[in-house]
């Protein structure tokens, strides 16, 4: 008789995601906290898995490998970044990793332009005086921003989102210039350093890799305009935060746009104090028809490779 395969889920999926793992027969347990396993709790829960519909803050490493077991065979990571994923330990444990990109790069291209246009507009500063009931009124120089047609969007990372990005740029206004790491004719592209030094704007859309890890620093924030400012959809990490909050505080940056964090939830507690950066808690892909799409194309992952079909979109198939 075939056994029934294990699907651990360790967070709650939309329904339309836990239907079809269920429709596929599995045996599915879906982790009834709505908070981030600990590592311990984690490591109990996937014990026996043959799939792990994994969130972004599962740490997936030798030890969560070795947890599972022997019989796992795919980790469905509910993100199009895997930074949480040792594909080395992966590789050793011969258990095959997929993401879910595609589905959210236009909510995630909108909120890079939503977070673009809040701090080049102040719209944070607007919030938050109206809410402390302070009188104001309309005034010439009031609250001043800045304009974005002829300015220059530095992309950092031309793959999907930073694409999609640079296309509702465009219908602003701005002229894009990017970084992208296959070289060849390509007009547009240029180093990092020019891509600081001329951009009005620099969206970071690079994923989260040994080589991005503080890519930008106090050595790549100096080397930005003091009319500059910066927008983080990407991952927390890519930037030096207490670096970033000296160049907000000291002026040598205008701004900033922030959804993603070093050590989420915590926030650099500088950056807190500060009137120039908006903050918002990772909402990238904070849609429900996008994240409904992410829970059913990890479903399909873990689907397709219980029923030793080639997934949807693998990252490293064993
Ligand atoms: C991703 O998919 O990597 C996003 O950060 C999730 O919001």
């Amino acid at each position: 008789m075939p056994t029934v395969p294990r699907v651990v889920v360790t967070r709650g999926l939309p329904e339309p995601a836990l239907r079809a793992l269920r429709e596929s027969g599995a045996d599915v347990w879906v982790s009834p906290e709505d908070r981030a396993l600990a590592t311990d709790e984690l490591h109990a829960a996937v014990s026996g898995a043959d799939a792990v519909v994994t969130m972004l803050h599962d740490r997936v490493d030798d030890g969560f490998l070795a947890a599972a077991g022997d019989q796992l065979q795919v980790v469905a990571n509910v993100a199009v970044g895997y930074d949480n994923v040792d594909l080395d330990a992966a590789r050793r444990h011969g258990v095959t990793i997929t993401n879910t990109p595609g589905v959210l790069t236009d909510a995630t291209a909108d909120l890079a332009i939503a977070l673009l246009l809040a701090v080049t507009r102040r719209l944070g500063e607007g919030e938050r005086l109206i809410r402390t009931g302070e009188p104001w009124a309309w005034s010439m120089d009031f609250l001043l921003g800045r304009g974005l047609r002829g300015k220059t969007l530095g992309i950092v990372g031309y793959g999907a989102i930073g694409r999609s990005t640079a296309q509702r740029a465009r219908a602003f206004g701005m002229e894009v210039v990017y970084t992208k790491r296959s070289a060849g004719p390509d007009p547009g592209r240029v180093e990092l350093d020019e891509l600081l030094e001329r951009s009005h704007v620099v969206s970071l859309h690079c994923p989260l890799t040994p080589e991005t890890r503080h890519l930008i620093d106090a050595d790549a924030l100096a080397r930005m305009r003091a009319d500059a400012y910066l927008v983080n959809t990407a991952r927390g990490a890519i930037v030096d935060e207490p670096a970033l909050a000296a160049a907000l505080r000291d002026g040598s940056i205008a701004g900033a746009g922030l959804d993603v964090f070093e050590r989420e939830p915590e926030v650099e507690p500088e950056l807190l104090g500060l009137e120039n950066v908006v903050l918002i808690p990772h909402l990238g892909s904070a849609t429900v028809e996008t994240r409904t799409a992410m829970a059913e194309l990890a479903a399909a992952n873990a689907i397709a490779v219980l029923a030793r079909d080639d997934p949807p979109t693998p990252v490293y198939e064993a």
